[in-house]
């Protein structure tokens, strides 16, 4: 019998990649999304890549306790991946009530229901916004992490507490009084970016983006005037901030990766978080002109000031997921890049 996933969330950017590998690699798939932050755009490019009509899509919204426990009991799942989430990082600052409310209330809901259905797995999608500005790069999952700088960012950091807590507290039941264990792991991702392949599914951000690719993809095809590059004068090579930039298609596939391996009963821990990057800092500066070289085109940009809670550095050491997850970053910066313009020329072309 194939196992089953519920992706919360499953209709947003990662959401819908993740929808497209778990299916190729031979799961059934229950999308959960509440629509807040997207439209069916991805989830029609879902069943367009894998000739799939019939995925099970619930519109519900995890902070429905009533709606989440159902859900689990319509379906026999196997596996959650929790992606139903607020992520604008400014508009956590500004509205932390929302964040801490939706971020928070929506997870506890599934975990509620993991532990009260049979053999239910929990992957949490975790951020590198948990270490902060590191004291040592790249991080490791053992770099203790730092105060978080947002609301948004303390939820990742709560979130990743809550689910250790709840693995842990759950390991001695055996069903009785209808309670289950919970195994958990959380990836921590870095920057992701790009967008399938196919050009049918990608990043849809709503209004002006707040992030650096959706930024850079809408100023090429006209509909922002000119990138700000936030920042030339970080103690860094060419001045502006290094991250770690993660293909969407690749950081999907780490799912897959890690939910196998909690249904095949692989883990060591009940609880692991694995960090999910390429290992290899990108500077602002660097990623603006490979944009630019491999789609041939120029951009309109600037350097700008500052802006503020941005930390100069941040890239992962990815050893701990290549061993035990069996999983590499494999496409390369152009291949992203070149995915992301497609993307974007998609859109404007169904516009
Ligand atoms: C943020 C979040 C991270 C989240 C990620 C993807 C924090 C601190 N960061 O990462 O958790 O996973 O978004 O949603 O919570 N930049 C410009 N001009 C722009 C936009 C960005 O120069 O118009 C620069 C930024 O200053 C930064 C880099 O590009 O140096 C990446 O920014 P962004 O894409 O927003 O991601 P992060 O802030 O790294």
């Amino acid at each position: 019998m194939k196992k089953r996933v519920l992706v919360s969330g499953g209709a947003g950017y990662i959401g819908s990649h993740v929808t497209v590998e778990l299916i190729a690699a031979g799961y059934e798939v229950v999308v959960a999304d509440n629509m807040s932050n997207c439209d069916m755009t991805c989830f029609e490019g879902v069943k367009k890549i894998t000739g799939r009509d019939d995925i099970p899509f619930e519109k519900i919204d995890c902070c429905d306790p009533a709606a989440v426990d159902k859900l689990f009991s319509d379906y026999a799942i196997d596996a959650v991946i929790h992606f139903a989430a607020f992520k604008a990082v400014g508009e956590s600052v500004a509205e932390p009530l929302k964040y801490y409310r939706n971020n928070l209330l929506s997870f506890l809901n599934i975990l509620e229901a993991a532990k009260s259905h049979s053999g239910c797995n929990v992957l949490f999608s975790s951020s590198a916004t948990v270490y902060g500005e590191a004291e040592t790069l790249p991080v490791t999952e053992s770099t203790p992490r730092m105060p978080a700088t947002s609301p948004y960012g303390n939820t990742k950091q709560m979130s990743e507490d809550i689910l250790r807590d709840v693995v842990f507290a759950t390991a001695k039941y055996d069903g009785k009084d209808g309670q289950w264990p919970v195994k958990g792991i959380a990836l921590r991702y870095f920057n992701p970016m790009g967008a399938h392949p196919s050009a049918l599914i990608g990043e849809l951000p709503r209004g002006v983006p707040n992030n650096l690719v959706p930024f850079i993809t809408q100023t090429a095809i006209g509909k922002r005037e000119c990138l700000s590059i936030f920042g030339n004068d970080y103690p860094t090579a060419d001045g502006t901030c290094l991250r770690d930039y993660i293909d969407v298609v690749d950081l999907a596939k780490a799912h897959v990766a890690a939910v196998s391996r909690m249904v095949e009963g692989k883990m060591k821990e009940d609880y692991e978080i694995f960090n999910i990057g390429t290992g290899r800092p990108v500077s602002v500066y660097e990623l603006v002109t490979a944009f630019e070289k491999v789609n041939g085109l120029k951009l309109n940009y600037k350097f700008a000031p500052r802006r503020p809670g941005d930390v100069v550095a941040i890239w992962a050491d990815t050893s701990l997921a290549n061993k035990e997850l069996g999983w590499k970053a494999e496409r390369t910066l152009e291949q992203t890049l070149a995915s992301a313009w497609a993307w974007e020329k998609h859109l404007a072309e169904n516009a």
